[in-house]
C-alpha cells in the first residue's frame, strides 16, 4: 500500500520482529509479518529482525528463505537484541512463560502462541508480568480474525441473535492414531495437556470472543487417552497426555455450553465448529468452510425463515477488504496476516478491527481450561474465576 511503501527503509518506522521458533508457527507468523503491511496501511512496517530456534542450522536455513536479518544462539540472545521490538514465541509451550516474562523485562512487546502457557501456574506468572510491565502483549488465537468469526461478534453485539441459550463448540482432528510417533505434544511436562491445552483454547477463546460472554461454571468433563505410548526413534516413549477433552459449561448470561477437543476424530482434518442459538436466530461456522457463515433469522416471517449462507468475503465483512474482490477466497493464513496488522496497529495507536487478546484475557481462557481438568478429575462442578 502506498502509505506503508513510502515508509519502506525508514528505519524509525520499522517494528523489529523476534521469532522464537522456526516450524509450523514459525512459517505462518514470517508469513504473516512480511504479508501485513503489503495488505494493511501501517504506521510502522514489520521487519523481521532475529530469529531462534533449538537447532541453530536449521534457523540459520529458516532465516534465508524467509530473509530475516540475522540468528541468535539462543532465545536469552535473542531477547536482549536491540533492534528487536517484538518477541513472537512460537516453541512448545513449557517455554512461553521463561521467554514471555524474560522479553517483557527486558522492554519487549510480546506476541505469545497460545495456550497461553502449559499449566495455570506459569499462566498467572505471564499475567502478573505483563501487568508489572509497559509493554504490550497479545496471543494469537488467529481463528478471531477469520472474516466469518468477525461477522459472529458482529451480528451478537448488534443482537441480531437476541439472547444467547445455547453455544456449541467442538474442534475435530484426525492425527492418525499410533501411528504419530512421539512429539512434545504428547509429553505433559512440555505441553501441559493434549487436545485439551491445543483445542479447547482455541473453543474457549472463540466462545468467549463471539458472545462477549465469560464462561462462569464448568461441569461434567472427561479426559480420555487412548494411545499410551508412541514411537521415539527405535525405542517407545509414553503419551501423558489426553487424546479427547469434553465438558459442559454455563456462560455469565446462563447459556448452556459444550466444549468438545479430540485428536481422534477419524475423518475430521481440522473441523473446528461453533455453533450458537439465541433467542432471534442462530449461527454455525466450520473452519473446513472457513470463507462462509450460516445464519438463521428467526425474526423473518415464518414462510421466508432458512439457514442462509453469507460468503464473507465482501469489503463489509472484517478484514477481508483488505485482501481480494468478493468471492476471491482466503485461507489459513490470513487470520495470522490480519492478527499481526491488528497488532502494529495496537502498537501505534489505532484500534484494531476487532479486540485482541492480551495475557490478562487469556488468562481467563486458561483458567477454563484448568476448571475443566478439576471438573474431570474431581467429577464436579468449578468455577473458573475461583483461579483468578
Ligand atoms: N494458533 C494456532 O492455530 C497454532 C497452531 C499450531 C501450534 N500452535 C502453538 O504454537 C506453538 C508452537 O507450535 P508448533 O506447532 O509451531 O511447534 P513445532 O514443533 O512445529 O515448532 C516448535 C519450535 O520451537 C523451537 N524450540 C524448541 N525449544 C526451543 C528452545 N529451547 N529455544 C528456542 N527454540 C526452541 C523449535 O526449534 C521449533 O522451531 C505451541 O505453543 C502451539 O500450541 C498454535
Amino acid at each position: 500500500m502506498a502509505a506503508s511503501k513510502s515508509k519502506r527503509g525508514s528505519k524509525t518506522t520499522e517494528l523489529g520482529i523476534g521469532l522464537v521458533g522456526t516450524k509450523f508457527m514459525g512459517r505462518a507468523h514470517a508469513n504473516a509479518w512480511r504479508q501485513a503491511p503489503c495488505f494493511f496501511d501501517l504506521k510502522r512496517r514489520p521487519r523481521l529482525q532475529c530469529v531462534a530456534g533449538r537447532d541453530r542450522v536449521a534457523a540459520r536455513a529458516f532465516a534465508e528463505r524467509w530473509e530475516v536479518a540475522t540468528t541468535a544462539p539462543t532465545w536469552e540472545a535473542l531477547v536482549r537484541d536491540p533492534k528487536v521490538h517484538l518477541v513472537d514465541v512460537l516453541t512448545p509451550n513449557h517455554l512461553h512463560a521463561p521467554i514471555a516474562i524474560a522479553a517483557l523485562q527486558a522492554g519487549k512487546h510480546v506476541a505469545c502462541e497460545k495456550p497461553l502457557a502449559g499449566s495455570l501456574g506459569h499462566a498467572r506468572a505471564m499475567r502478573d508480568a505483563a501487568r508489572a510491565s509497559k509493554a504490550r502483549t497479545f496471543v494469537w488465537f488467529n481463528y478471531r480474525r477469520c472474516p466469518a468469526i468477525g461477522l459472529v461478534r458482529q451480528l451478537v453485539t448488534e443482537g441480531r441473535l437476541g439472547t444467547i441459550r445455547h453455544a456449541r463448540a467442538s474442534y475435530l482432528q484426525d492425527w492418525g492414531g499410533a501411528a504419530t510417533p512421539m512429539l512434545w505434544r504428547f509429553d505433559a511436562a512440555l505441553a501441559g495437556s493434549g487436545a485439551h491445552g491445543d483445542l479447547n483454547a482455541h473453543l474457549i477463546d472463540l466462545v468467549r470472543f463471539t458472545t462477549g460472554e465469560e464462561i462462569a461454571e464448568v461441569c461434567g468433563a472427561m479426559e480420555a487417552t487412548w494411545v499410551k505410548s508412541r514411537r521415539s526413534g527405535a525405542r517407545k516413549a509414553e503419551s501423558t497426555v489426553d487424546d479427547a477433552t469434553l465438558f459442559l459449561a454455563r456462560l455469565s448470561g446462563g447459556a448452556t455450553a459444550s466444549f468438545e477437543a479430540t485428536r481422534l476424530a477419524t475423518g475430521n482434518k481440522n473441523a473446528n465448529r461453533l455453533e450458537l442459538n439465541g433467542t432471534k436466530g442462530s449461527v454455525r461456522f466450520d473452519f473446513e468452510r472457513m470463507n462462509e457463515l450460516e445464519w438463521w433469522d428467526d425474526t423473518l416471517p415464518a414462510r421466508l425463515r432458512g439457514w442462509s449462507r453469507i460468503m464473507c468475503t465482501d469489503a463489509e465483512h472484517p478484514w477481508a477488504g483488505a485482501y481480494w474482490p468478493a468471492a476471491h477466497l482466503i485461507g489459513y493464513e490470513h487470520g495470522f496476516t490480519s492478527m499481526a496488522a491488528d497488532i502494529v496497529r495496537a502498537l501505534t495507536g489505532q484500534k484494531p478491527v476487532l479486540p485482541l487478546p492480551d495475557f490478562n484475557d487469556a488468562f481467563r481462557t486458561q483458567c477454563v481450561l484448568h476448571a475443566a481438568l478439576v471438573s474431570a478429575r474431581e467429577k464436579r462442578w468449578v468455577r473458573p474465576d475461583a483461579y483468578e
